[in-house]
């Protein structure tokens, strides 16, 4: 009955920069010597990031910043661009619109699942998944036309990250010319009808909008912008509006780390989303978010250190949303 009361207490009592910065270094040395995992390497420049990288970014509501690690080194955003594409698409078109034309629910299957699409009634699942991402971004693109597009995404995300972010050249061309599977994907939702634009250069836009270089700090704004109601805790630019941020939350929450994402909110209970780079942002709504990158991930796709860090992170600030 009583052994949560020492971090009940901790949390309570008003949070010193002291204490956060405690905490982040207790959990970088604590799984620094982390073993596990394995760098994707089904994108050939993912296969060849240095395992042993490591950061830890923590971003207060009101902006303060706290870090340890490896924060500057810029590696592939990979799945986590699908939460800010969906904040995008869901600002333009409604949240009625995320949940008719993409969907909102968990697969249980893996990100790049093709019978995921028939299962659910030839639908792309949700945002999240790479069927729902591509979809979203062929929103996005129709609405814009070809030549616009890529500015106003591009434009949109340097809101988030609170400067403007570069496309890695050498991870998009790998990923471009190994991408078979998702413009199959693409293709498929076409034919049912869930693809709003060219299928083929909606995933080639996907893929682009995957290979956006980020570093922890940049993600740790973007997570922290999700924390502070749809504004960048940093520059003060709202992004997106208030109502709907709980509706992205609850995306990420459903399926933010793909079919472990169930034991992940048992665990954790942070609404979340990782990406085969090695990141993860984790978002405790009204308080903070964190953002951590370690390339070696889970089966899943998930990196390893970084669930580990942001559980022991959530654990000490009692920050599990339920
Ligand atoms: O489409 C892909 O396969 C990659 N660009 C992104 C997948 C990803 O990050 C899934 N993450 N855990």
């Amino acid at each position: 009955l009583f052994l949560g009361s020492a971090t009940t207490a901790f949390a309570q009592k008003k949070l010193r920069p002291a204490d956060y910065n405690a905490v982040i270094n207790e959990a970088y040395n604590r799984f620094k010597d982390e073993k596990e995992g394995k760098n994707a390497d089904y994108i050939p420049f993912l296969a060849k990031v240095d395992p042993g990288m490591y950061g830890i970014v923590l971003v207060t509501k009101d902006g303060q910043v706290y870090q340890v690690g490896e924060t500057k080194f810029e590696f592939g955003i990979e799945s986590i661009e699908k939460v800010f594409t969906l904040c995008m698409a869901m600002e333009l078109f409604g949240d009625q619109a995320i949940l008719d034309k993409i969907g909102a629910d968990q697969t249980g299957l893996p990100f790049n699942s093709v019978p995921a699409i028939e299962i659910d009634g030839k639908k792309p699942s949700n945002p999240l998944v790479n069927a729902g991402a591509m979809a979203t971004t062929s929103l996005l693109t129709s609405h814009f036309g070809h030549e616009a597009a890529w500015e106003k995404v591009d434009d949109y995300f340097a809101g988030f990250a609170g400067r403007r972010l570069k496309i890695i050249d050498e991870l998009y061309k790998s990923e471009a010319a190994t991408n078979e599977h998702n413009q199959a994907i693409a293709m498929l939702l076409k034919s049912y009808g869930y693809m709003y634009d060219d299928p083929l250069f909606a995933c080639d836009f996907y893929t682009r909008q995957c290979s956006y270089g980020v570093n922890a700090h940049d993600l740790a704004l973007m997570a922290g912008t999700l924390a502070n109601g749809g504004v960048n805790p940093v520059t003060k630019e709202r992004l997106i509006q208030e109502k709907y941020v709980p509706k992205v939350l609850a995306i990420m929450g459903t399926t933010g780390l793909y079919e472990t994402t169930g034991q992940w909110m048992y665990k954790v209970g942070l609404p979340s989303k990782s990406g085969v780079g090695g990141g993860i942002i984790s978002v405790m709504p009204g308080r903070f978010a964190i953002a951590v990158f370690s390339p070696p991930l889970d089966k899943a796709g998930n990196s390893v250190r970084a669930q580990e860090a942001i559980k022991f992170i959530s654990d000490k600030l009692n920050a599990n949303v339920y």
